[in-house]
C-alpha cells in the first residue's frame, strides 16, 4: 500500500486505536480463544484445527462433511480440548449463520476464524461453464465472505480478532486450466487486504496464506486424475526438496493467530517451499 494512500485513510482511524491495556487484557487469555476453522474435515483445515486446539483454544470444526467433523471434534475432545463439529456448506449463508449460532451457544463468541474450505477444478478456459464459474466463486470466495461477515461482530465487540484466509499461490503465479479457481483465490487475497485495512484499528488482524503444493486429499485427488504431476515429481523440483504438509500450513497459521502476530496484517504469507518468492 502506498504511503500516501495510508495517509489519506488516517482520518478514518482517528480515535479507534487499540490501547495498551486492551492488548494486555487480551494477552491474559491468549491460549483460550474460541476459534472456528472451515474445511476442517480434511487436509489443511484439519491440521489447523488440531494445532489451534493443542495451543489451548476451543475449536469449532465446520465442513460440508458433517460426519467427518463430528468425528474429528470427538477426537480433539478425547485429548482434553473443547471442540465441536458443525456441518455447513460455506456457500449457504443460512447454514453458516446457523453454525456460528451453535458456536455461540456451546463455546462463546468467536475470536479466531480460519477459512480453509474450498475446492479445485481443472478445465480449459473456454470449457468453463457459467455454472462451474458460479459454483467456484460461491464456495471459495463468497463462502469466505459469508464466514468472515458472520464473525466480525464478535471480534469488534472483543476489540481483538485473528482472521486467516487460505488462498493459493496460483493467485500469484497464475495456473493453466484453473481460471475460475485462480480468480476465486485472487478474490480471497483482495478481500483479505480490504478487511485488514478496515479492521486494523479494532485489534483485528486479517492475513492470508497462499499455499504452494501441499500433500492433502485435494492434491492426491488431482494427482490421481492426472490434473497435477505426481507428488514425488513436484517434491523433486521444489527448492526445499519435499512436498508441503498440512502441518507446514498449520504452523504458519498458528503464528498468525497468536498474540505475537498483532503487528502483522494484510499480508500474504507464502508457505510454498521456495516456489514463489
Ligand atoms: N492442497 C494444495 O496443494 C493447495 C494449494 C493451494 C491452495 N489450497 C487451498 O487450501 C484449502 C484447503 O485445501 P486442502 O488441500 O486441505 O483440501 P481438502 O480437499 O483436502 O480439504 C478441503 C475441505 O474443505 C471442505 N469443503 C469443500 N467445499 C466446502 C463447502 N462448500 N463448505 C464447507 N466445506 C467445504 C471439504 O469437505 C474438505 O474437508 C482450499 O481452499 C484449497 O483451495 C490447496
Amino acid at each position: 500500500m502506498a504511503f500516501s494512500y495510508l495517509e489519506s485513510q488516517l482520518a478514518h482511524y482517528s480515535g479507534m486505536v487499540h490501547t495498551r491495556d486492551e492488548a494486555r487484557r487480551s494477552e491474559e487469555n491468549a491460549m483460550n480463544r474460541v476459534a472456528v476453522v472451515t474445511g476442517a474435515a480434511a487436509g489443511m483445515g484439519l491440521a489447523i484445527a488440531q494445532r489451534l486446539a493443542s495451543a489451548g483454544n476451543q475449536i469449532a470444526l465446520v465442513d460440508l462433511d458433517g460426519d467427518a467433523v463430528t468425528r474429528a471434534a470427538a477426537e480433539l475432545r478425547a485429548t482434553g480440548a473443547r471442540a465441536l463439529g458443525a456441518e455447513a456448506d460455506v456457500s449457504d449463508r443460512t447454514a453458516v449463520d446457523n453454525a456460528i449460532a451453535r458456536v455461540h451457544d456451546e463455546l462463546g463468541p468467536v475470536e479466531i476464524m480460519v477459512t480453509s474450505a474450498g475446492f479445485d477444478e481443472f478445465q480449459a478456459f473456454t470449457d468453463i461453464t457459467t455454472e462451474a464459474w458460479d459454483r467456484m466463486l460461491a464456495v471459495n470466495l463468497t463462502g469466505t465472505f459469508h464466514c468472515l461477515q458472520a464473525v466480525i461482530p464478535d471480534m469488534l465487540a472483543a476489540g481483538w480478532g485473528r482472521i486467516v484466509t487460505i488462498s493459493s499461490s496460483s493467485a500469484q503465479s497464475g495456473a493453466a486450466r484453473m481460471a475460475h479457481y485462480v480468480a476465486s483465490k485472487g478474490g480471497v487475497v483482495g478481500l483479505t487486504k480490504a478487511l485488514a485495512v478496515e479492521y486494523a484499528p479494532h485489534g483485528i488482524t486479517v492475513n492470508t496464506i497462499p499455499p504452494g503444493f501441499i500433500d492433502t486429499p485435494m492434491a492426491r485427488r488431482a494427482e490421481a486424475r492426472g490434473d497435477l504431476p505426481s507428488i514425488d515429481a513436484v517434491a523433486a523440483r521444489t527448492p526445499v526438496r519435499r512436498a508441503g504438509t498440512p502441518d507446514d500450513i498449520a504452523a504458519a497459521c498458528a503464528y498468525l493467530c497468536s498474540e505475537d502476530a498483532g503487528y502483522v496484517t494484510g499480508q500474504a504469507i507464502g508457505v510454498n517451499g521456495g516456489w514463489y518468492l
